[in-house]
């Protein structure tokens, strides 16, 4: 991993750029095949997951751009009778996103990322204070929990109120094992996680 030292001449902005393109890089390198055994070991974290077990309302996103797998994971929320939910752009509320049940007959299109979502459709919205568990991309996170994501802010958005008073959908970041970084270069915006689970460790803090 390639170690990013704060140099004064650098912005702060420059420098989280860089760490997004960086990181996006080296996940989009990765084979299919330890993409395969990242999903299969991130998927057997996730099924003995004492908060996954309790939970009814699940927030959770599909692979983009090299993430880790969890469509194995979704399939077996199905199958367990949980329900799960993917973000979509809100098209009413600039920067914020809303929640639409994902099962296997939801139709899906493609946003202005470039990324599928589900058609929308407001009786498949759920309240983001429904969710007992958002599972939260990010593109990079440090060993304090920090991350960083696209640049939209969507996420810490979500989980000001959760960082706030600690009420609302518990958040759980997913990543490969090469999207940690040493010290991530934060804004006062942005909300820290309480857990992430790679493939190969389980953090909290
Ligand atoms: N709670 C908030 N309220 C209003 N604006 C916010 C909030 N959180 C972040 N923003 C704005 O969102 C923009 C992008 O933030 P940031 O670079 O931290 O995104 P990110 O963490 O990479 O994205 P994401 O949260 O979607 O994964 C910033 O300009 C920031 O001011
Ligand atoms: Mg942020």
């Amino acid at each position: 991993m390639v170690i990013h030292p704060h140099q004064p001449t650098q912005s702060t902005m420059q420098l989280r750029a860089q760490i997004r393109q960086d990181i996006r890089t080296a996940r989009r390198g990765l084979t299919s095949t330890q993409q395969l055994a990242d999903a299969n070991k991130l998927f057997n974290r996730l099924i003995t997951h004492p908060k996954v077990k309790n939970a009814q309302h699940i927030g959770i996103t599909l692979a983009n751009d090299g993430e880790i797998e969890t469509v194995e994971f979704i399939k077996w929320c199905w199958a367990n009778n949980k329900q799960t939910y993917l973000p979509v752009i809100d098209p009413i509320k600039k920067g914020h996103l809303i929640f639409i049940e994902y099962t296997h007959k939801t139709e899906m299109a493609l946003n202005r990322y470039g990324i599928y979502e589900p058609k929308q459709c407001a009786t498949h919205r759920c309240a983001i204070a429904k969710l007992n568990i958002i599972f939260t991309p990010l593109v990079a996170f440090d060993l304090q929990g920090n991350r960083i994501g696209m640049g939209g802010g969507y996420y810490d958005r979500i989980l000001s109120p959760w960082f706030k008073d600690k009420k609302g959908p518990y958040p759980i970041g997913l990543a490969h094992d090469c999207q940690q970084v040493n010290n991530l270069p934060i804004e006062e915006w942005d909300v820290p996680l309480p857990e992430i689970i790679t493939p190969s460790q389980h953090y909290y803090w």
